[in-house]
């Protein structure tokens, strides 16, 4: 019921993986919006939401990455195409790599801009000594990794899609209830 077994996903790893991925989809909305803004206190409070819920997305994150290496891996559907099944998991892969490398630049790019990260008033982050040129590079992969990440989350979508309605498999299904 909680744990995976080979064929369905149990509560936790389909709880965690909708809550993690509508809220990156969220930040990711939020992320545009709050920097195409002037400059406004409202701006900078946007700011201050996107990085406090980024962080916590991450602890997300990680607490999900080690629940999966302790969790029984759901095995792809059967007859499935080895071709398809090579893109599954390298695509599953792919995602847990943007999901780790978004907010990390992020933090990065706080930090060594000397910004402290306050989180909801539960810590605070502390800045690095401020340093421009790392700051820069952070902030350069934030902004650009962000597109190779909705370009693989839009293949993802596309696939739990090409599942459901052209496969007619349950591989959607699966990971929206207890199969
Ligand atoms: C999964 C987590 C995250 C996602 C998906 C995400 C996504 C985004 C996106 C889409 C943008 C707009 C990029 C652009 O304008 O080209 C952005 C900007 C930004 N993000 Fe994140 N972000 C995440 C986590 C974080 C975290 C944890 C922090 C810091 C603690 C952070 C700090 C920032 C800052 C400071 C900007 C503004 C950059 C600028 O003004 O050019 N982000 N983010
Ligand atoms: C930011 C958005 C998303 C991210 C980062 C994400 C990430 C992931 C990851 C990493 C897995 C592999 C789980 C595992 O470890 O076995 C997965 C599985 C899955 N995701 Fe997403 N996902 C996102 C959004 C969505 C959306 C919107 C849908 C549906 C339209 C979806 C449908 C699925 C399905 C059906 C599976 C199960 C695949 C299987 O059983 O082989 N995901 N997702």
């Amino acid at each position: 019921m909680l744990k995976n077994t080979e064929n369905s996903y149990g509560l936790i790893a389909r709880i965690l993986h909708w809550v993690i991925s509508f809220s990156i989809i969220g930040l990711i909305c939020v992320g545009f919006f709050m920097s195409s803004m002037e400059s406004s206190p409202e701006k900078f409070e946007l700011y201050g939401m996107h990085k406090a819920f980024g962080v916590i997305v991450l602890s997300l994150i990680v607490f999900r990455i080690i629940w999966r290496l302790c969790d029984k891996v759901v095995l792809p559907p059967s007859g499935l195409p080895q071709m398809i099944r090579l893109a599954a998991k390298s695509g599953h892969f792919l995602l847990y790599v943007f999901m780790l490398i978004m907010p990390i630049s992020g933090i990065m790019m706080s930090r060594f801009g000397g910004h402290d990260i306050p989180v909801f008033g539960l810590f605070v982050i502390p800045a690095f000594e401020k340093n421009g040129e790392l700051a820069t590079i952070f902030h350069t992969i934030h902004v650009t990794a962000i597109w190779g990440f909705i370009a693989v989350i839009i293949m993802h979508i596309g696939a739990a899609f090409y599942h459901h309605f052209i496969r007619k498999d349950n591989v959607l299904m699966r990971m929206i209830k207890q199969l």
